[in-house]
């Protein structure tokens, strides 16, 4: 998601205890600098089974240490950075395209195409208008095309034969660029909204879900008005389940029984479940709202706007075309005797993570409440181990914010993994896993371990100095009625506040290692991050536990150790099993731009000209079997003095080091490769590849000017820069080899 309608305010206002003085006792300068372990963390992960190579070479790459096949190589040359209208892959240029893709013969054969897929616009069945630079769009054209702003993705096959040429694809479609939608009548009309520009917008977001084919010379198309294509937008019907599905938090005047809802908003990054439905997750849906009067201290803690919203469609209200009050429902400013009579719970059926089945287009989708309310950056499941628990991780994207972990109730059933094609009731497997359990926030501690803290309405509030409420139970402390689980959900983020969660440099994607359990998650940037030693500040109170209140700025701590961190880290963390309250952690790899020597103290993994980065977001962990995988790593800084944003590729099982640090630092870092690069103003988002390998798929969302316009082509060649401007669509890349070999080995 883009500056565009990130909300940097500081939503979190704790006076969690920052942990750098006592990181300063407990683990030397340079250990952190380089990332590294100390002692009693390397123990923790040992007794945990990471694997922590203990071979003494200073090899980048550890040979084999009888446990663990030689490294798996990355076998391409690491790009330069871009600041091309164009995506650049390893052998192609801007000025020759992806000459394979477009002869169809084999070009250079190590390198690679990319081709543009399923951009914005793209009918997904005969309802929709074929693509032209001036297409004004109408709701009903939109709602039968792909929508705006491609964001997480994931792949669902169809049969495993065919896996890797022909699955369905789901696609969040994150926000939209009112200018690009709107160009032809020259950008969207002021308010009041016409009902029709604000149904077309409502339509753009969401998700799309579309059948995919590659054909024989190996380029891919959206199969058209296949079985599963469907939009789900943010006015789609949606079920409400788990701990707040009929609670009075949800009462509204379209639903009196608070099960029920419409839409999902500003679907950023995504998950999936192993019985084989699409998660998508509301990130910076508040802004969709305004509540004048009456508010609560969720609204507060979550920052729903006063006054306006971000694009007006509730001042489409009134209009004589309205239906069963479709903009009324985004101002939830109370104006009945009861919830019953109006919206002003509406911002409370929003916030959650959203369980779509790919394989059927008449199903509904369903909010998971159990999983937490608030800025869902996405949500990935952990290892799955049989019969113990399915966990869930999710993070929320605002600065001094935090990490959860979901445990399932339900201990995990092989029979109950998805059957490729399949006509299984996979909602009815969600409720069973995604419906029942325990939420968790993290608390990462300086030496390395780490505590995942119960969020259940009789949980204790820990005791902390000058905490007005230790001892109470959380229900209480919110001032909930006892056992109150839907109200603990509704206030997750002060519930988090109370029990002393690590506030984060803006937690996004996250990605786990199938076979260590190993969780990945990328903390993008925090230019809120104070000095060692100051005090926090905090919105709406004057405490992290005043209901509503959250951190504004927060001083460093062990897991987030860089004041004004402009370009992120990816953080690291296994546990025991996946049920268990204990973690270690380490960080993996500090994000930064320039040539910094590691004698800096800012470029902590000493990045260079072929791999820095800046605002790590999109992240994917690529299993390749032995035990060996990619991690990808994208970036989202909408370009930057030296590059555009970007892959990059790492294998972690390369980085095993004599001294324990498995982590990114001065001698390894070169095992950290620049990819992909992607056209100006865009950021790169969302990835998986096809299982075979052969296809890479990411997306390119709010570029400035590409793709190039090739004749109503919804599959152009991403590779070559338009001649002149064009009108821009966010779209799906594909990259694959011109030899048809597996992605970068
Ligand atoms: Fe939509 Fe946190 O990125
Ligand atoms: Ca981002
Ligand atoms: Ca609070």
């Amino acid at each position: 998601m883009s500056e565009e309608i990130e909300d940097h305010r500081l939503l979190n206002a704790s006076e969690n205890e920052p942990f750098s003085s006592v990181l300063e006792r407990r683990v030397s300068r340079r250990s952190i600098m380089r990332g590294g372990l100390n002692v009693a963390a390397v123990s923790m992960l040992a007794g945990f089974g990471l694997t922590a190579c203990s071979d003494d070479d200073n090899d980048n790459v550890s040979s084999s240490d009888g446990d663990r096949a030689a490294a798996m190589m990355l076998a391409f040359e690491a790009l330069e950075g871009s600041q091309q209208d164009a995506v650049v892959v390893p052998g192609a240029s801007s000025s020759q395209g992806s000459a394979a893709l477009t002869a169809g013969a084999a070009a250079a054969t190590s390198g690679y195409t990319a081709q543009v897929v399923m951009p914005w616009g793209t009918p997904i069945n005969n309802n929709g208008q074929a693509w032209n630079q001036n297409l004004a769009f109408t709701p009903e054209i939109q709602a039968n095309s792909v929508g705006m702003h491609h964001d997480g993705m994931h792949n669902f096959p169809i049969s495993d034969d065919t896996a890797s040429s022909n699955f369905i694809m789901a696609l969040n479609n994150e926000y939209i660029d009112q200018g690009a939608l709107w160009a032809p009548q020259g950008g969207p009309t002021a308010s009041p909204r016409p009902a029709d520009e604000s149904r077309t917008e409502i339509n753009a977001h969401g998700v799309t879900v579309v059948e995919m084919r590659r054909n024989e010379n190996r380029v891919w198309d959206v199969v058209r008005s296949s079985q599963y294509n469907r939009r789900v937008t943010s006015a789609t019907p949606c079920d409400l389940a788990g701990p707040v599905a009929g609670s009075d938090y949800v009462v509204t005047a379209y639903d009196n029984t608070g099960t029920s809802t419409r839409g999902t908003n500003n679907n950023c990054a995504n998950g999936f479940t192993p019985w084989g439905t699409y998660l998508t997750c509301e990130e910076n849906w508040p802004n969709v709202f305004r509540k004048d009067s009456g508010r609560a201290a969720d609204d507060n803690r979550l920052g729903i706007p006063t006054g306006s919203t971000r694009y007006g469609w509730e001042t489409s209200a009134g209009d004589a075309t309205e239906s069963a009050d479709e903009f009324a429902r985004f101002n939830a400013t109370p104006t009945g005797e009861t919830a019953a009579e109006d919206y002003r719970n509406e911002p409370r059926t929003f916030g959650y993570i959203v369980e779509i089945d790919p394989y059927n287009a008449t199903s509904r989708p369903v909010k998971r409440t159990a999983l937490g309310r608030f800025r869902h950056e996405g949500c990935w499941p952990g290892k799955l181990v049989e019969g113990e628990p399915v966990v869930f991780y999710s993070g929320h994207d605002s600065r001094n914010e935090y990490i959860y972990k979901f445990v399932s109730d339900a201990v995990w059933n092989p029979a109950d993994a998805n059957t490729a094609g399949a006509t299984t009731d996979r909602l009815a497997i969600g409720a069973k896993y995604m419906d029942a359990g325990t939420l968790y926030a993290a608390r990462f501690n300086a030496d390395g371990s780490g505590e995942w803290l119960e969020l259940e309405p009789d949980t204790i509030v820990p005791a902390t100095a000058g905490s007005r409420y230790a001892g109470m139970t959380l229900a209480s402390a919110l001032g909930l009625e006892a056992g109150d689980r839907a109200g603990i959900i509704i206030h997750t983020c002060d519930a988090a506040d109370l029990m002393g969660a690590t506030p984060m440099d803006r937690p996004e994607w996250g990605t786990v290692d199938p076979v260590s359990g190993e969780v990945y998650m990328t903390l993008t940037n925090n230019s809120d991050r104070l000095p060692e030693g100051q005090s926090p500040t905090f919105s709406n109170g004057s405490s992290i536990e005043e209901p509503g209140s959250a951190y504004d700025e927060a001083p460093v701590n062990a897991a987030n150790p860089r004041v004004n961190n402009n370009d992120g880290q990816v953080i690291r963390w296994v546990e025991p099993s996946p049920g268990d309250t204990r973690f270690s952690w380490d960080i993996f790899v500090f994000g930064a731009l320039g040539t910094d020597s590691e004698a800096d103290d800012y470029n902590r993994s000493s990045l260079t000209a072929q791999n820095y980065f800046s605002s790590c977001d999109g992240l994917w962990y690529d299993d390749r079997g032995d035990g060996q995988g990619i991690l990808w790593i994208e970036t989202d800084t909408g370009g930057t003095s030296v590059t555009n944003d970007q892959v990059l590729a790492v294998v972690p099982q390369g980085l095993q080091k004599g001294n324990n640090a498995s982590v990114i630092n001065s001698e390894n870092q070169a095992q950290l490769k620049r990819f992909a690069v992607g056209p100006n103003g865009c950021e790169v988002t969302g990835i998986f590849a096809t299982p075979d390998k052969t296809a890479l798929f990411i997306n390119i969302q709010h570029p400035s000017n590409w793709p190039i316009d090739d004749s109503g082509s919804n599959t152009p060649d991403a590779t070559v820069e338009p001649s002149g401007n064009v009108r821009p669509r966010a779209s799906t890349v594909v990259i694959q080899k011109a030899d048809g070999g597996q992605i970068a080995v």
